[in-house]
């Protein structure tokens, strides 16, 4: 223990982070050595390279940026949608297709008590994120007649409430053998001078970093090798607070393996400029996404000659990753991108801080930062509609209310193409359960 502290003081020392020293001095001995060891496996020098390029994303950003090229689905004739989609089912069929869930982040904005897939929306079935994801995954297995894999990412934060969530719901009626549930990785949590920071139980505070620790996480946890195993070939990606997701769409699993690019993404036409989602742009001639934190003013600003927005592809992070894509950049080291947010901590004495204001950093790696070790990707148009309904916020734009009403929307869309009049919808909230339809089919009366 003696030998450990000192090496702790040393370091703590040499990264000018006194106040950990002081803070440890009125610890219990239990509490020093854990706090120690979380000490010595800080990697300093990455922390201190992390914050010295903390502004240098924007300023890269203002290079060698072009549009990129995409397809719309909406473009392509009934016969090649008829070959894309039934392309996609022959994979899923067969079992090439995996699906990930990245649901490691905190929500902070959200600000639901519990992991975000366990939200309810308010739909009248009351039903979780998590549940319909899990009944579109059924509909589409029960059709297959082959249960597609599902890989949940979860964080130390959330990971036994997210196993305990879906067990007391008896998995929503996925089998259980089929979700494989792992934990990403953290990083510390760093105040605005870069100083570490303290938690009420004497521990660093640590964050989940990024939705970009996916790879690495798959390859630790096991279930890349458990995916090869399958013989998977695509993986289907997304984030857990889309509450419109097509999980395992087969029209675009059809679309992304007939190009068969190392990864394919669903982009949806971005309107407005101030629209909190990125774009899918061309940097330096490779495909990359601009963190909508990130764009320079006149790029989000620039326009054609038409009006319209020059960088409108706009990411919703609905992704096909190539297997072999993965596990060639399972251990590719990510940049970490730094975000502002307001976090409690517990000062040297012991005392316990609530700023009003952003007061720390949270290193994050991004997902699309791979995007660029592609040569080429592959770009589907979507209609928005269709495809997009995030929860982030409490209320307002992109909260449960407004993720509830795309979907009743989208519902009545359906029911309105299958026949029924439109005087008998008024009005009334109705929705479609996913294990009755997927995307709309099924329902002509
Ligand atoms: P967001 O960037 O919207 O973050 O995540 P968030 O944690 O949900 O919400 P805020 O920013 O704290 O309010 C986009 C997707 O990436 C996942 C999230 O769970 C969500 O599905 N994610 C984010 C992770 O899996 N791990 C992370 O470390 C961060």
């Amino acid at each position: 223990m003696d030998n450990e502290f000192l090496k702790a003081e040393k370091i703590l020392n040499k990264y000018k982070q006194e106040h950990v020293l002081r803070f440890l001095e009125r610890r219990t001995p239990e509490e020093k050595t854990q706090l120690i060891d979380q000490i010595l496996s800080v990697d300093f020098e990455q922390l201190i390279a992390i914050l010295h390029k903390k502004d240098q994303h924007i300023e890269d950003n203002s290079a060698n940026i072009t549009p990129i090229r995409y397809e719309d689905w909406d473009k392509y004739d009934n016969n090649e949608q008829d070959a894309y989609t039934q392309l996609g089912w022959e994979l899923i069929r067969s079992g090439r297709v995996a699906v990930i869930v990245v649901a490691g982040g905190q929500g902070s904005r959200l600000g639901h008590d519990g992991p975000k897939g366990t939200l309810d929306i308010g739909l009248p079935s009351r039903k979780s994120l998590f549940q319909l994801q899990a009944e579109r995954l059924l509909n589409l297995s029960r059709r297959a007649n082959k249960y597609i894999p599902w890989y949940i990412m979860t964080s130390p934060e959330n990971h036994q409430e997210t196993i305990a969530f879906f067990s007391s719901a008896n998995y929503f009626g996925y089998p259980a053998d089929e979700c494989f549930f792992f934990q990403q990785n953290t990083m510390p949590v760093l105040d605005h001078d870069g100083k570490l920071m303290l938690t009420p139980s004497s521990e660093l505070r640590l964050a989940p970093s990024g939705n970009g620790e996916c790879f690495s996480s798959l390859k630790r946890s096991g279930a890349l090798a458990d995916m090869k195993k399958r013989g998977v070939s695509w993986m289907f990606y997304y984030n857990v607070d889309n509450a419109l997701i097509k999980v395992a769409d087969p029209s675009f699993i059809g679309v992304a393996a007939s190009h068969n690019n190392p990864i394919a993404s669903k982009v949806i036409e971005k309107t407005n400029p101030d629209e909190k989602i990125g774009i899918v742009c061309l940097k330096n001639n490779v495909p990359a996404v601009i963190e909508y934190t990130e764009i320079p003013n006149h790029l989000l600003l620039e326009k054609d000659h038409d009006g319209s927005l020059t960088y409108h592809a706009g990411n919703i992070s609905i992704h096909l990753f190539r297997y072999d894509f993965v596990e060639h950049h399972a251990d590719t080291e990510l940049p970490y991108h730094t975000a502002s947010k307001r976090m409690d901590y517990v000062d040297s004495e012991g005392n316990l801080i609530r700023p009003n204001a952003p007061n720390a950093y949270k290193l994050e790696r991004f997902i699309f930062d791979f995007f660029p070790l592609a040569p080429r990707m592959t770009l589907l148009k979507m209609k928005r509609e269709e495809e997009f309904a995030p929860v982030k916020n409490k209320e307002g734009e992109d909260s449960p209310l407004s993720a509830r009403n795309l979907v009743l929307k989208l519902h009545e869309k359906w029911m309105i193409n299958a026949g029924i009049p439109v005087e008998q919808l008024l009005s009334r909230a109705i929705e479609i359960s996913p294990l009755v339809s997927f995307s709309g089919e099924g329902l002509d009366l």
